[in-house]
Order: structure tokens, then C-alpha cells, then sequence
């Protein structure tokens, strides 16, 4: 097994940032409407940084591995920062080439993080 996949593995069986935060700032729940894997992601914002993430879900090894490295990848960024994460940042997350169906899995935490930062904005 590569580096990369140890990594991935170790994120889905340990998990970094997996649990509920009471009054989130900013939430969003997505769903990958083609297997019904989930993610959700909360988190506080304090001038302009998050300072508190965490995500709930349930779903394959690269969904819910992917959360836990976004997630550690988001805490102290800024939410531009995390607005313009895309799917190059995504890959570089995982390190390992993924085919279009594992990149679906891949962006769903990346969807539900941006999208309850966008809905956050617009409060
Ligand atoms: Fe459902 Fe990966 S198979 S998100």
C-alpha cells in the first residue's frame, strides 16, 4: 500500500473533527444522490477564520476520509481561503489519481463545506 493510501485509511478509521458543534455558525448536510453516502460540516467563524469544524456522515472509505483531511485542512483558514479550494486542492488532499466516480465521492465534503460557507455569507 502507498503512503497516500495509508493516509486515506487512517482518516476513515480514525477520524479527525467527527462530532456535532452546538450553534454552528455555518452548516450544510450533502448528499451524493447516487449511492446516498453524506456529509455533514459545522463550524464556527471568528473574524473571518473557522475556528471550530467538525462533520458527521456516513459512506465510502474516500467521502468520509476526505472530510476528516478538509477538515483539519480548514480549521484556522480563512473562509475566502476555503472558498477557493477546488478540485486540484481536493487532489492533493488524497495524492492518489481518482477516476470521475471517486472524484464525486471526493468533492462531496468539499460541496458541503463551501456551500455552508456560502450560505453563511449571505446572512
Ligand atoms: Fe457514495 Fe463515495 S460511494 S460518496
Amino acid at each position: 500500500m502507498n503512503p497516500y493510501q495509508e493516509e486515506l485509511l487512517d482518516h476513515y478509521r480514525n477520524p479527525r473533527y467527527k462530532g456535532r458543534i452546538q450553534n454552528p455558525d455555518f452548516s450544510s448536510d450533502e448528499l451524493n444522490p447516487s449511492c446516498g453516502d453524506r456529509v455533514l460540516i459545522a463550524g464556527k467563524i471568528d473574524k473571518e477564520k473557522i475556528t471550530q469544524i467538525a462533520f458527521e456522515g456516513s459512506g465510502c472509505v474516500i467521502s468520509q476520509a476526505v472530510a476528516s483531511m478538509l477538515a483539519e485542512k480548514s480549521l484556522n483558514a480563512t473562509r475566502t481561503q476555503i472558498l477557493a479550494f477546488n478540485v486540484e486542492t481536493v487532489q492533493n488532499l488524497v495524492g492518489i489519481p481518482l477516476g470521475p466516480t471517486r472524484l464525486q465521492c471526493a468533492l462531496l465534503p468539499l460541496e458541503a463545506l463551501q456551500n455552508a460557507l456560502l450560505r453563511y455569507q449571505k446572512r
